[in-house]
């Protein structure tokens, strides 16, 4: 049987999604989209690199994918050699050893999510050169998993008990555009991002940082790092982003004197969390700013200036939502002025 465009297939998902309304599950279905898109596919076994294992299902019409989630599994089973997408989460396994993927070199997604994962032999994936996504959430690991392969482009490693990161555990991964850490034990992770030139969404909350991570990668658009104990933000931080839209600090240990004046000064950021800190004044924002969450600080002063030019009120401020509740300031503390500055915020909570 022909198969099969997937990957182009899964390229057009997302301008089909509005159409179909489909759910995210679908999306991330592969044999979704082959019964969606060739629904007269022939029913025919495929046992190129071993049959099937009866725990698992890999259907005749979709044979390059094997299906062994919610089995109860505690150990790996074999996977052919033919198979790309392994579905293999929400299960027991325990540890992944050196032959756990023997010859299934061709592998483009592995779903390890919620297991009891928490050996990993450091050769373990050394040779799935065409990887695209692993997803090890929700884990016991305590390291990121040695030799891991460059051609990553999605990597979660979130819920799991990682306190260190090893100086080179992302080098050379080139092409890896979300990385997700969030929910671990990690108190200091040096500049193990810097290589990451392709990364576009770095989630580290839920940590134990006590200051930012440095050589933060330029193509950034999201970065999560709500939830340690980071109470400074180093000098010009946000300037050597292009891309960076959504910033948040949330439930941090941020106080006045650690925001260098100007900070959050740039043009681009859209929505900026600094809620549950430690802060006394609304530091400036840019004009370009829509949200701002100062919710649950020490807020004792509503300072316009900190939103827009007094000198230019034409030049109001983009900002739609705005949480100052939790602080110690009132509605009587907002000058009359604000409505002219703040003339697009429809949603202001004190
Ligand atoms: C892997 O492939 C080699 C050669 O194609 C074969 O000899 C070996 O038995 C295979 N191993 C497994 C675990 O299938
Ligand atoms: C996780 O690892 C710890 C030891 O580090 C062990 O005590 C615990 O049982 C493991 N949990 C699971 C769910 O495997
Ligand atoms: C990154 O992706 C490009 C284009 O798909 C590919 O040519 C390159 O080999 C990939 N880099 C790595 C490290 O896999
Ligand atoms: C408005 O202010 C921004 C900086 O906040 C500045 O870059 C821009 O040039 C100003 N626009 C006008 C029309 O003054
Ligand atoms: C932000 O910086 C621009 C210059 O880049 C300045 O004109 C503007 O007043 C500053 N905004 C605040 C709120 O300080």
């Amino acid at each position: 049987m022909r198969l099969l465009s997937f990957e182009k297939m899964h390229l057009a998902a997302p301008f089909l999604l509005g159409l179909l309304h489909l759910t995210v599950a679908q999306v991330n279905d592969p044999l979704f989209w082959v019964y969606r898109l060739h629904p007269m596919a022939q029913l025919q076994a495929d046992n190129t690199g071993g049959d099937c294992p009866a725990e698992c299902d890999c259907p005749p019409t979709f044979p390059i994918a094997m299906y062994c989630e919610s089995r109860g599994l505690k150990q790996m089973p074999y996977i052919p050699s033919r198979i790309k997408y392994v579905y293999l989460q929400h299960n027991q396994i325990t540890s992944i050893s050196e032959s756990a993927f023997g010859n299934a070199t061709n592998l483009v997604w592995v779903m390890l999510h919620e297991n009891h994962i928490s050996t990993v032999d450091k050769n373990a994936f050394a040779k799935l050169s065409k990887l695209d996504r692993l997803y090890l959430s929700g884990n016991n690991l305590t390291d990121v998993p040695g030799l891991l392969p460059l051609s990553l482009r999605d990597l979660r490693l979130n819920h799991n008990k990682i306190a260190k990161v090893q100086p080179g555990a992302f080098e050379g991964m080139d092409n890896l555009t979300i990385l997700l850490l969030n929910n671990n034990q990690i108190q200091d992770i040096g500049g193990v991002f810097k290589d990451l030139r392709s990364l576009t969404l770095l989630d580290i909350s839920n940590n134990q940082l006590k200051k930012v991570p440095e050589g933060l990668p330029s193509m950034l658009h999201q970065l999560y790092l709500g939830s340690n104990s980071i109470n400074a933000i180093p000098d010009n931080f946000l300037n050597h982003f292009s891309n960076l839209q959504y910033v948040r600090f949330s439930h941090n240990e941020l106080t006045d004197k650690g925001i260098p004046p100007n900070t959050f000064n740039v043009s681009g950021l859209i929505e900026l969390d600094l809620s549950f800190n430690k802060l006394e004044r609304i530091p400036p924002v840019s004009a370009s700013l829509e949200h701002l969450y100062l919710q649950a600080n020490q807020i004792k002063e509503f300072t316009l200036g900190s939103f827009c030019s007094i000198v230019d009120v034409m030049n109001f401020s983009k900002l739609r939502i705005l949480r100052l509740e939790g602080n110690e300031i009132s509605l009587h503390d907002i000058p009359s002025e604000s409505a002219m500055c703040l003339r697009l915020a429809s949603d202001i909570v004190l």
